[in-house]
């Protein structure tokens, strides 16, 4: 039976493969989409994402705005990496519009009703944004937590410098209370951080088997990931952007790529330079009881073959 997940995002160029993947892959049923502010603000946003759903000819999921703001912090958001519209492109075209709009329903109720109703432990939230989202619903309804099957994050940095701070990853920097709820909330979390998402970079050669064997979403995919790439190439000199969101969806159909350790993870919501930075007890040296698995090796280059092979299928 196919895994029914939630994706809880913020597109975003690696958001916006990540819904793609998660569309792609029969072992997945896509129920909705829930967005909150993060790589731009939330109309951009949510325009993204009915964007990649128009790509792939998915209208029928339904899109869901969520919250615009982190819960204590100032905004901040990522232009210099996605471009002022989040999801802009090398060719300058951006992706069509479609005449689709998002649900009237908040973000925020949405995943406390469908969780609601549901069986216990049949969904999977992913989140791929700030967590403020996923916070609020806990918050707001506490029973939903012992009724989700697990929710899978990518965020924090754990021995990976950070990439907005140099302690902090960047979902987690934009809203460390949240994180901090989440992290705290005793559902089962995989995580997926910078440790492992800088082992998965876009490479000339991965580019270009996306753009010339990913079929029709491939090419508009390449045009993207083509942008997304240049920050990352001239800020490090290194070969390609981390394609860090689909590791998330990428686990749920082939967890084989991955290796990981049940760890306790904290998060730092302390003002000064350690905000928004994931401490995770690695060598077991606390009595605190695990509470994620933290993604630590990946095989690049199985989980490109599964991108290009599904945006292939799309
Ligand atoms: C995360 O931040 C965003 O820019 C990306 O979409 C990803 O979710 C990486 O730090
Ligand atoms: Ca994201």
């Amino acid at each position: 039976m196919a895994t029914k997940i939630i994706l809880d995002c913020d597109p975003g160029h690696d958001d916006a493969v990540a819904i793609l993947l998660a569309l792609a892959a029969p072992q997945i049923e896509l129920l909705g989409l829930t967005v909150v502010g993060g790589n731009v603000p939330l109309q951009l946003t949510v325009d993204n994402t009915l964007r990649v759903l128009l790509l792939a000819g998915r209208e029928d999921v339904p899109v869901f705005a969520g919250c615009p703001r982190p819960m204590v912090r100032e905004m901040i958001t990522a232009e210099h990496v996605h471009g002022e519209s989040g999801l802009d492109t090398a060719s300058g075209e951006l992706l069509a519009m479609p005449q689709s709009v998002a649900q009237q329903t908040h973000a925020v109720n949405y995943l406390i009703d469908t969780i609601r109703e549901s069986d216990p432990n049949t969904i999977t939230l992913v989140a791929t944004g700030p967590l403020t989202n996923v916070a609020a619903a806990f918050v707001m309804a506490p029973d939903i937590i012992e009724r989700l099957q697990q929710l899978i994050i990518m965020g924090g940095a754990f021995h990976e410098p950070g990439n907005i701070s140099p302690a902090a990853e960047f979902n987690v920097y934009v809203d460390p209370h949240a994180a901090r709820a989440v992290f705290e909330a005793g559902v089962p979390i995989v995580v997926f951080g910078l440790d492992i998402t800088h082992q998965m970079l876009i490479t000339p050669a991965r580019l270009s088997a996306i753009r010339h064997h990913g079929g029709r979403c491939g090419k508009v995919t390449a045009d993207f990931l083509d942008f997304f790439n240049q920050y990352d190439t001239s800020k490090y000199g290194w070969d390609g952007a981390p394609l860090h969101d689909p590791c998330t969806i990428a686990w749920l159909i082939d967890p084989d790529i991955f290796q990981g350790r049940d760890m306790a993870v904290n998060v730092d919501t302390a003002d000064g330079p350690n905000l928004g930075r994931t401490v995770a007890d690695w060598y077991v040296v606390t009595d605190e009881k695990p509470n994620a698995k933290v993604i630590t090796n990946g095989d690049s280059d199985k989980f490109f073959d599964l991108i290009v092979d599904h945006l292939a299928a799309l």
